[in-house]
């Protein structure tokens, strides 16, 4: 007897959300990008997108935090499908429907997470098999964080932010995002840091003992000590509230806080799901942030989860 498989009409691809534990921003390059040296660790905050078989390319979000995702081309998710179709010589059209629960122009990636998982979703649906050195080089072409959205866990990256190292860490990591009314543009941020440095002797970034040591350890509290940003003065001097914010949460017990990326979310590092859950409360009460979450770190990156989901 001959079985015959179907070729499954769509597939879905759950991604993570980033914090950067160390982000260290050297000088303006003649490209426009920045050499970085950073430590990026993946939360628990999850898009997924789930890819179907179309007469035409077309694109939906839905979920909590819908608004303002573009639906258009522009949206990386769509970008990243279509570089793959080139790349791979397909020419089968897709939906793409992205569930969004990651913060939207937040500082934590979740443009470059629903590109990350638009390659493994498309990679999938059509059976193209590309290998995971493949995927990435893909990746890097979209955006400097996406090859680390499909690797997930914890790791370093350097050059514009897209060269992945694996790094020695030990523990979960328990954090509480505070999360702000309104997105930051990232280029805008890297613009205002070299607004604030300019005129200073700015040094290739290097990846700090410090943060090595603390995560080797699994320490909560070292990494806690260590969390650094360089975009910080830069976020906060275009959102002086987010100054504030990162006060109150230390304040109320935190191990460590820090801007996530280029911002505006402020991440806070507590020692588990209790002090998590005081410390989400705590916020809320304040009435300093719009909405807090929490999530549990390091987090798998970009993978396919079993069947199609219903909508
Ligand atoms: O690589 P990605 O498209 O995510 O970068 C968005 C913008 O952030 C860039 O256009 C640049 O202004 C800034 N950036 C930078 N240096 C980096 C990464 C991003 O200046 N290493």
């Amino acid at each position: 007897m001959t079985s015959v498989t179907a070729p499954s009409a769509s597939a879905t691809v759950r991604v993570p959300a980033k914090v950067n534990l160390e982000l260290l921003v050297g000088p303006l390059r003649e490209d426009g990008y920045h050499n970085l040296s950073t430590v990026y660790h993946a939360v628990s905050l999850f898009d997924e997108v789930t890819v179907s078989y179309a007469d035409e390319w077309g694109l939906t979000v839905a979920g909590p935090k819908a608004d303002g995702v573009p639906t258009d081309g522009t949206n990386l998710a769509a970008r990243a499908a279509q570089l793959l179709a080139r790349a791979g010589g397909v020419d089968e059209p897709v939906h793409i429907k992205i569930r969004k629960d990651i913060p939207v122009s937040g500082g934590m990636a979740g443009g470059s997470a629903d590109a990350a998982a638009a390659l493994v979703a498309c990679d999938h649906l059509w059976g193209l098999g590309l290998t995971r050195e493949a995927l990435e080089e893909i990746a890097a072409d979209l955006g400097s964080d996406v090859p680390f959205l499909l690797a997930g866990g914890t790791a370093m990256g350097s050059g514009r932010g897209e060269v992945l190292a694996p790094v020695l860490a030990r523990g979960t990591y328990h954090w509480v995002f505070a999360l702000s009314d309104g997105g930051l543009s990232t280029p805008a941020v890297y613009a205002e840091c070299d607004r604030l440095r300019a005129g200073r002797d700015v040094p290739e970034p290097r990846p700090s003992a410090e943060m090595m040591q603390a995560l080797r350890s699994g320490d909560a509290r070292l990494v806690g000590e260590a969390l650094v940003n360089d975009l910080q003065p830069a976020s906060i001097s275009l959102r002086p509230e987010l100054g504030d914010t990162l006060e109150a949460g230390m304040e109320f017990g935190a191990l460590g806080g820090i801007v996530s990326g280029s911002g505006p979310t402020v991440a806070f590092l507590v020692e588990g799901t209790e002090a998590a859950l005081d410390l989400a409360v705590s916020l809320t009460a304040s009435g300093t942030v719009r909405d807090v979450r929490r999530a549990t770190g390091p987090a798998h990156g970009a993978h396919l989860v079993a069947g199609p989901r219903p909508d």
